[in-house]
This record gives structure tokens, C-alpha cells and sequence, in this order.
């Protein structure tokens, strides 16, 4: 259903698809005020077929509830949560951009690779929006975190202005709204970019999401998910194995800091992980100063005005690179085989569902 042309709650008018994910289409829209005042808006809307689902409409809530108490320069913001004809609508900061995804996607299809500087920068970038998601603080001053959950390249922004945004709060949690929205048994985020122990059953932690961002920076690296398989129960095993072929193997001009850095975040053990994301930006960050001359910001806005030339409607569709189906959210065999991984070993697992 494209709903393009419409005006939402009798002030957002929807331009065009922006991009679509594993349970939303974002539209890019206009929003108008007096005298001609005008601002370009994201607006993000859950799929019809998720709509009937209450467990979606509440993690949709939660996005929008835990989204606006996040205000970072490395996070989109959101600005205003609608109702109309029935659905609800989730407006955002427009990001004149791509998502890494498409980075990758076309640097990969075009036989090149993401220069290590800029895949360090968007790094550091989006640490900083982590970190402050992380650190968040609640309305009545305690600490809250926020643990994202869904670390991908599709919801790393990259803008034309050279700054780093990460999106899609949508399966975010604060720590101070216990519970879960889904039931057990599911996991939720995409399945690739799971921390091993999140496979066992274990809850998302800081040290999850920051596993998540190292198989992120592995990825724009080396062009390839650093998990991948035909079924969701392959990158399963994969994942629990946590084999992570050596960097440098495949980029041998990346840094050794830079490699090392990446087997910390990369660490099957959590307790071996960087201690918070600050802790890793900082890394990234030594990362940079040691090689003077690389003009990270400037490379990252030209990659992207250059990436936005070759890219096609495919590149952006989110879907394409989605791992697993709405069908497939509860764990239970994608391949109709015996399931080899006991479920129980997940039960009490952190809300999921599925999103690809
Ligand atoms: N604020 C934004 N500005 C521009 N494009 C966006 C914005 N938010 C999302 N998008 C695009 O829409 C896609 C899907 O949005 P996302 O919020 O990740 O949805 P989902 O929750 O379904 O994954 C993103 O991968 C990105 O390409
Ligand atoms: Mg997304």
C-alpha cells in the first residue's frame, strides 16, 4: 500500500517512499507552517500486514515513546506521534542520505571496497548515538538504558552533510519499562547481527549491541555479512560458533589497530567486549589519530553524493537484505528440518519478532 499524496493528521503530506523495512515504510513528507514555512519530515508507518498485531502497535508506541527522549546528534529524532484513519504514524527528522546498507550494497556490486577511514568514522558516529542511548537518563533522574537491539546496516544514516545518524528504535526497551511485548520463544532484530549469547537465550545488552556494531564495521569492511547462511538456523550456528575470519585477511590494508579493535568488539565472550560504547568510539577514535591525512567527514560526503548517483530502488529496499520472513518469527525451523537448536535453551530471550 503506498500511500503517497496523502496528508496525515491534516498536516503531513506524503511525498514518496523512502524506504522500507522489515515492518514499516517510511515516507519522506512535507510539514507546513505560516508564511510559506516549510520543513521535509520522515514518516514511518507500520505495514498493513503488522497492523492487526498488538504486539507491533505497542513496540510502535514504545519507538515513538523511547525515541523522543533521545535527543543526540548522532540519533534521528522524533518529533511528533499521529493517528489517522485508524493507524499510527511516527514523524522524524528527515535525513537526506542513504542507510549503510546501500554503501555497501553498491561499493560491493561496483568490486570496491568501503576505505577504512570512513568505515572507522561512521563508526565512531554511530558509538556516539549508542553511547547516549546507552546512557540514557530517565524523567526522574535515574539511570535508563536503552539498549537498541537492532544494530544493522540498513539502520546506520549516512547524511549528505557527512553525519551519522542510527534510527529505528523500534525494538529498543528502556530498562525501566520491564517485560517483554512478544512472546517467547522469538527473536527479534535481524538475525545476522545477533550477539552469540543473545542466541542462548540471554538478554540484549550494551555489550549485544556493541557485538552488533562490530559485525556492522566487519561487513563494510569486507563487503559480506560476517554471518550468513541460506536458513536462519545456519546463521544461528553460525553465530554460536562466532568463528570471525581475520580482517586483514581480506583488507590487508586495514590497520592492525583497527583489526584489533574489531576482535574486542567481536569477543564471543561479552565480558571480553569493550565496557561501553564510549570505550569503543574512543578506539575507533585512536584508530583515526594514528593515521593523520585521512579526511574522514569530507570522504563520507562525497561516498555518499556518490553512492545516491549509482543507486537504484532495489539498493535502498531494505527487504532485499532481510534474513528472515514474517512467517519465520518464531524461531521454530525455517527449513521445516528438525530443529538442531533446542528452543528452551532460548526461553526468557528479550523480546523479538521479527523483523527481517
Ligand atoms: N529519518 C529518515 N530519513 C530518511 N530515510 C529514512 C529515515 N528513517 C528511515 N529511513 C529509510 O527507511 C528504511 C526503513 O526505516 P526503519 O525505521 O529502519 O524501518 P523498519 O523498522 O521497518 O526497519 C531505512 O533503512 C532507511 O533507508
Ligand atoms: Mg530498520
Amino acid at each position: 500500500m503506498d500511500l503517497t499524496g496523502h496528508t496525515i493528521d491534516g498536516k503531513y503530506q506524503l511525498l514518496s517512499i523512502a524506504g522500507e523495512g522489515g515492518m514499516a515504510t517510511v515516507y519522506k513528507a512535507v510539514v507546513r507552517g505560516a508564511a510559506g514555512f516549510q520543513r521535509t519530515v520522515a514518516v514511518k508507518h507500520i505495514k498493513p500486514e503488522y497492523r492487526a498485531l498488538k504486539n507491533y502497535i505497542d513496540m510502535f508506541i514504545e519507538e515513538a515513546r523511547v525515541g523522543s527522549e533521545l535527543a543526540h546528534p548522532n540519533i534521528v529524532q522524533v518529533h511528533d506521534f499521529c493517528s489517522d484513519a485508524g493507524s499510527y504514524y511516527l514523524v522524524m527528522e528527515w535525513v537526506e542520505g542513504i542507510d549503510l546498507g546501500a554503501l555497501i550494497k553498491v561499493y560491493s556490486g561496483q568490486g570496491r571496497v568501503v576505505p577504512w577511514g570512513l568505515t572507522t568514522a561512521i563508526g565512531v558516529g554511530l558509538l556516539r548515538g549508542l553511547g547516549a542511548a546507552h546512557e540514557r537518563i530517565a524523567p526522574d533522574g535515574t539511570p535508563a538504558p536503552v539498549i537498541h537491539r537492532d544494530v544493522s546496516p540498513h539502520n546506520v544514516l549516512l547524511g549528505v552533510n557527512g553525519v551519522v545518524k542510527l534510527s529505528d528504535f523500534g525494538l529498543a526497551r528502556a530498562r525501566d519499562r520491564a517485560g517483554s511485548l512478544t512472546a517467547p520463544g522469538t527473536v527479534k532484530g535481524k538475525l545476522s547481527y545477533l550477539a552469540p549469547e543473545v542466541t542462548f537465550g540471554k538478554p540484549n545488552t550494551v555489550q549485544s549491541d556493541l557485538f552488533g556494531v562490530g559485525s556492522v564495521l566487519w561487513e563494510a569492511l569486507s563487503g559480506e555479512r560476517l554471518f550468513d547462511g541460506k536458513t536462519d538456523i545456519e546463521i544461528f550456528k553460525k553465530i554460536r560458533a562466532c568463528q570471525v575470519p581475520p580482517i586483514m585477511r581480506r583488507r590487508p590494508d586495514v590497520p592492525q589497530q583497527l583489526a584489533n579493535v574489531l576482535d574486542i568488539a567481536l569477543a564471543a565472550d561479552p565480558n571480553n567486549r569493550y565496557g561501553s560504547a564510549d570505550e569503543f568510539a574512543h578506539a575507533l577514535a585512536q584508530v583515526m589519530k594514528q593515521h593523520v591525512g585521512v579526511d574522514a567527514t569530507g570522504e563520507l560526503r562525497a561516498a555518499v553524493a556518490e553512492v545516491r548517483k549509482h543507486l537504484t530502488p532495489e539498493d535502498s529496499d531494505d527487504a532485499s537484505t532481510s534474513n528472515y520472513e514474517p512467517s519465520s518469527l518464531e524461531f521454530s525451523r525455517a527449513d521445516g528440518a528438525s530443529d538442531p537448536i533446542p528452543l528452551e535453551t532460548r526461553k526468557g530471550t528479550t523480546p523479538p519478532g521479527g523483523r527481517k
